[in-house]
């Protein structure tokens, strides 16, 4: 936002990250983040106070966690806190325009209606001018600023027209691709803004997220099959994904998708169908074909090496995926657990995500270099497809290996030729 023209004010409650990022530290790791929070440096400033801020913004993103509750529905309470924090704030304010509350957040349909009443409730019985709008989220992490920039679609549902065009001029130097050009490759047309209304926009982001899971589990469940019939599923999904009406991308069979997103508007969705008493079957099928493709990995390990109890198993790569140091929902995270009480001495590395796996799976032990993880190793399994691992020194990796040196190969990643060239055993998914 800074960065196409705007000022920008961060409110957190959590005041050692506020301070933090006073300082130019950023509390996630996010490629080219920093470079671009620096530049943009003069017209971002940070508080831990919302009232005065919510007093001077014309547009307010509510950006908190919506974590998972037990029942896979989303947990409100953040939003509530901050709406309620709004409505406070806005009382005896005057203000030349109604200020433009927008869910960020990830947020059941219908929550839109539930932010706007609590704002006025937050209000008592004074009257605040406001209104609410939903903006859902489609950046990726890892490519985050690439996809703010060039987003393929801004969806922005609204009740009010007011509101709509403050939003549009908001986005204006996004939709037109005008602003400072460093950020090359851009397109050259215009980004479509669809505007609809409050429900139908939050629905479009669950849909969203569950259609890519459901590609995902479908080649997954096509990859398996592959196995059983002596197929190739990288070839098959390039075939598939040249008609267009498939299109190519999110067809990576594996170990399955995970991260802050998928697993938990998957379940959302799944909640909010069934609090209508609908069956939601194929979102189910979409998340059954994800678990399996964890134990599948932990069954490959087993049909090489037997008994897992004392046998050591390397996990090449933490984060649920690469250029990102997030563990949440991470493959990896499941996977260890699940060898580790079965009685394997499980190893883990990442370039980035060591220390935080560390901290959150104190019993799995972490190192800072591939082949310190591989070394004594039994099998290996490669759970994350960082760009290193392709230059992974096999001939090295066999060396520091035991028998029966097996290497599942979770993402597909590596050419099974050259593994096995170099003495490994390879088992990928779907490779026939
Ligand atoms: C996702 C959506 O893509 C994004 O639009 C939304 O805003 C947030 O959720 P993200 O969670 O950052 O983004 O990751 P994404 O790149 O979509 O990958 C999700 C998971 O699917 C990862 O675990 C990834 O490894 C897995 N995946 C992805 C596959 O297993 N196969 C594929 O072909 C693609």
């Amino acid at each position: 936002m800074a960065h196409t023209g705007h000022r920008v004010t961060l409110v957190d409650i959590n005041e050692a990250r506020v301070a933090g990022l006073e300082r130019g530290e950023l509390p996630i790791y996010e490629p080219g983040l920093e470079v671009l929070m620096a530049k943009g440096a003069d017209r971002i400033s940070f508080t831990t106070e919302l009232a005065p801020m919510v007093r001077e913004v014309d547009v307010l993103f509510v950006a908190v966690d919506t974590p998972q509750g037990e029942d896979g529905s989303a947990n409100l309470s953040s939003v509530a806190a901050v709406a309620m924090g709004v409505g406070r704030a806005l009382v005896g304010t005057c203000r030349e325009r109604p200020l433009v509350v927008v869910n960020k957040s990830t947020v059941p349909v219908g929550s839109s209606d539930y932010v706007s009443m609590l704002i006025q409730e937050g209000a008592g019985e004074a009257e605040v001018d406001y209104r609410v709008v939903s903006n859902p989220e489609f950046l990726r992490e890892g490519s985050a600023i690439y996809d703010s920039f060039f987003p393929e679609r801004i969806v922005l549902g609204a009740d009010q027209r007011d509101a709509l065009d403050t939003m549009r001029a908001l986005y204006e130097p996004i939709i037109e691709q005008a602003f400072p050009t460093e950020l090359d490759p851009r397109p050259k047309s215009a980004v479509p803004f669809v505007t609809t209304d409050l429900a139908s926009a939050e629905m479009i982001k669950y849909a969203a997220n569950a259609f890519l899971a459901t590609k995902i589990s479908f080649i997954n469940e096509i990859a398996t099959i592959c196995e059983l019939v002596g197929a190739d599923v990288s070839s098959v999904a390039y075939g598939m994904g040249l008609d267009e009406r498939i299109g190519s991308r999110f067809l990576s069979a594996g170990i399955g998708w995970g991260g802050s997103c998928f697993p938990k508007d998957v379940a959302a969705l799944r909640a909010l169908a069934r609090e209508y008493d609908h069956e939601p079957l194929l979102l189910d099928a979409t998340v059954a074909v994800n678990e399996r493709q964890r134990k599948r990995v932990v069954a490959k390990l087993q049909r090489e090496l037997h008994t897992l109890k004392g046998k050591r198993v390397a996990l090449l790569g933490l984060a649920f995926k690469p250029n990102t140091d997030d563990l949440r929902e991470a493959p990896s995270m499941e996977i260890a657990r699940c060898l580790d009480s079965r009685g394997a001495r499980v190893v883990g590395y990442d370039p980035v995500a060591g220390k935080a796996a560390m901290k959150q799976f104190p019993s799995l032990k972490v190192t800072f270099d591939p082949y310190e993880a591989l070394e004594g190793a039994h099998a290996a399994v490669v759970t994350t497809e960082w760009e290193e691992f392709r230059e992974l020194d096999l001939d090295r990796a066999t060396s520091l290996m035991k028998e029966p040196s097996l290497l599942v190969d979770g993402r597909n990643l590596l050419d099974p030729s050259d593994v096995r060239d170099a003495g490994l055993s390879y088992r990928g998914f779907g490779r026939g």
